[in-house]
């Protein structure tokens, strides 16, 4: 595939700081920009901020700056915040900057020359929030639906543009493009309204009398440009319309990513402004909805922004983008919470994705000493493959990020399914090396195209797969895995072991959060006191002394080797290294139906050290290992990093 891509994200208003619904668009832009890179595609990347308008001057006037003193500082925040969350824009625009000035006032000019803009008389409500007039229809109980706060009745004497000759044309060219806005539910949005009611020209000046931060008009000093003919203009001013390189290689390949709340400037003035400049329109508007935090829309005038970075730091950078993609139905709402994030990380990732990678690299090390075989593989395996990541790249470049994970996450579960289905340590015991060999093979080619699928999303994880694949990591390429298997070389070298996604925790209660359910005791009511006494008695016994919990000797110790027990399929004879002198020590355990031997090699586990030996079926079991239930399976309880054997725990 080749060609070129060219994606924007909204420039963002300077009056706050960045939040998670800023960090979203930004990321999924990104996520864009890595995998039309991966497809091989001349990409650009744009984002940055809007620093013109009434809002922006009122927060400056607020925090006692200067516009452009206090547009500097709030766009540098904006910028610095980029790198740390994986961002790899081509370019950062900046409306204060003389590249776009220049370009908006061309622009102006031009459609002002066409006959498309006038002068005229015009009184409406004016709400700053929305830096617009709105008509009476507009106004609930006299208010702004979304600002909730009263506009100001102004009247007066402005430009405007001649939007509503355009109606019929956009009406058209959405109904001919049925992606020209997507999803769906947007493009219906957007003809419905267009379709119901006339559509009203636009105003597009500011008298300076009234407001002077603001692009002065080229045929008037007396007003300066309205904020969102301003700002639109700002994906053609950064590719240096009208002559530049960049605007003719990949205008013709734009794509705008948006939330719902500016779908109406993106979906109508924008197309029509840019029909009445003679330059052709966009090719996909990619509208998605808000992201809530306990039901409602997180934004900085509510107060309960979710801070992005924290988010990386707490979780890891890539857990933090997966789940941003995963989570959200592109186009719908969704609720983020810390509690989601966690489990999505322990499912899809530690137990789905993480599991399968290193059960794999260890079975490889133990039979082949970490080097990849050669083998035939099984047709239909090979076919999933390729199915799975031609459903990836058609999803993902339709912005159906939820939908493209899901068919990855069919694949990595079948892998999982698969490995359980041929039973490689039979295939080995018996000797069975052929099919031994295209099993491993089989799963070690899959995992490196999910690797490469999955690096514009999670760019480190994704590096760190590839290289314990023994790849190169460089550009990974998409493209390719469509239609071939069999890129991995045999003999390449593998890693031995991989733990690339430890399981986590919740690392702190959300702040406001105390809905933690009080302990079920207060339901005494109708209990008689000798009833309450002897509950009380037994709570007493469920507790024990410090020194009873200190006789316990718990070790965490390294499984060296592991099979079935001889007599009962349901245990595992388990060699646990303690590091001690007289070496590894058995210990039974009831692990068969959720582990295979294999995938417990080389695992950390934490042993009760102390427990009185005894015979299990005949096999001596000296200790006992710590489990934990999760999600209706059972995991292993071990330290979150490298610790020696028999490192005491306390
Ligand atoms: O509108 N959920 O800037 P802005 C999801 N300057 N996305 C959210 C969000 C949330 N809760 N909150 C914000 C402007 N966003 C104009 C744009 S473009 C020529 C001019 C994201 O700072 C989302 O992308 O208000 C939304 O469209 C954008 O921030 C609004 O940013
Ligand atoms: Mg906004």
């Amino acid at each position: 595939m080749s060609g070129a891509f060219y994606i924007t994200t909204p420039i963002y208003y300077v009056n706050a700081n960045p939040h998670l619904g800023h960090a979203y668009t930004t990321i999924v832009a990104d996520c864009l920009a890595r995998f039309h890179r991966a497809l091989g595609e001349e990409t650009f990347f744009l984002t940055g901020t809007d620093e013109h308008g009434d809002k922006i001057a009122e927060a400056a006037a607020k925090n006692g700056r200067e516009p452009q003193q206090y547009a500097d500082e709030v766009s540098a925040t904006f910028r610095d915040l980029w790198p740390g969350l994986g961002i790899t824009n081509d370019d950062f625009i900046r409306t204060t900057e003389d590249r776009h000035v220049r370009v908006v006032r061309e622009i102006l000019q031009k459609v002002y020359d066409s006959g498309d803009i006038y002068y005229g008389e015009y009184g409406g409500h004016y709400c700053t929030g929305c830096e617009c007039f709105l008509t009476e229809k507009d106004l609930e109980d006299g208010l702004c639906p979304d600002h909730k706060t009263k506009p100001q009745y102004i009247s007066e004497k402005n430009y405007f543009f001649r939007m509503s000759k355009y109606r019929e044309w956009l009406i058209e060219h959405i109904e001919a493009n049925p992606e020209f806005i997507r999803p769906e539910r947007y493009r219906g949005e957007v003809l419905s309204l267009l379709r119901s009611s006339h559509l009203d020209d636009l105003c597009i000046s500011r008298p300076k009398s009234r407001l002077s931060w603001g692009i002065e008009l080229p045929f008037d000093s007396d007003y300066v440009c309205y904020v969102w003919f301003d700002a639109l203009i700002n994906y053609l001013s950064a590719l240096d319309w009208p002559d530049g390189e960049r605007f003719k290689n990949f205008w013709p390949a734009a794509q705008h990513l948006v939330a719902k709340d500016i779908l109406k400037p993106h979906a109508v003035f924008w197309p029509t402004m840019l029909r009445a400049a003679g330059l052709p329109v966009y090719k996909h508007l990619n509208v998605h909805g808000y992201w809530l935090v306990k039901e409602t829309k997180m934004s900085k005038s509510l107060g309960n922004v979710v801070r992005p970075l924290d988010m990386a730091d707490r979780y890891g950078l890539d857990t933090f983008r997966f789940f941003l993609l995963r989570e959200m139905r592109f186009g719908n709402d969704a609720s983020f919470s810390e509690e989601a994030l966690v489990s999505r990380r322990n499912a899809d990732l530690a137990n789905d994705l993480g599991n399968l990678f290193s059960r794999v690299l260890s079975m490889t090390k133990k039979y082949r000493g970490s080097v990849v075989p050669g083998a035939a593989v099984d047709e239909a395996l090979r076919e999933r493959a390729m199915e799975a990541v031609r459903n990836y790249v058609e999803l993902f470049s339709r912005c159906r990020f939820a939908e493209a994970l899901e068919a990855l996450w069919e694949l990595v579960r079948s892998l999982n399914k698969h490995i359980d289905e041929t039973a490689p340590w039979v295939l080995h015991k018996e000797g069975r090396d052929k099919e031994l060999d295209a099993v491993l093979y089989g799963v070690l080619e899959c995992l490196r195209k999910v690797a490469c699928c999955l690096h514009p999303v999670m760019p480190e994880a994704g590096a760190a797969m590839l290289t314990q694949l023994g790849q190169t990591v460089e550009g990974p390429r998409i493209d390719r895995e469509m239609e071939t298997f069999g890129r991995m070389e045999p003999g390449t070298e593998v890693a031995a072991k991989s733990n690339l996604f430890p399981r986590v925790e919740l690392e702190a209660a959300e702040p406001g959060d105390s809905a933690k359910p009080a302990k079920p005791k207060d339901k005494k009511k109708g209990k008689g006191k000798a009833k309450e006494d002897a509950a009380a008695a037994e709570s007493e016994t469920a507790m024990v002394e410090f020194d009873d919990f200190a006789a316990l000797d718990l070790r965490v110790g390294v499984v060296r080797a592991a099979e079935v027990h001889p007599k009962a399929d349901r245990l595992l004879l388990l060699q646990v290294d303690l590091g001690e002198e007289d070496g590894p020590r058995q210990v039974v355990a009831g692990l068969a139906e959720h582990f295979a031997p294999d995938v417990l090699v080389g695992r950390a586990v934490t042993v009760v050290a102390n427990l009185k030996p005894r015979k299990l079926r005949g096999q001596l079991s000296q200790g006992m290992v710590l489990t934990v239930g999760a999600d209706g399976g059972l995991d292993l309880l071990g330290p979150s990093g490298e610790v020696p054997p028999g490192s005491k725990v306390s």
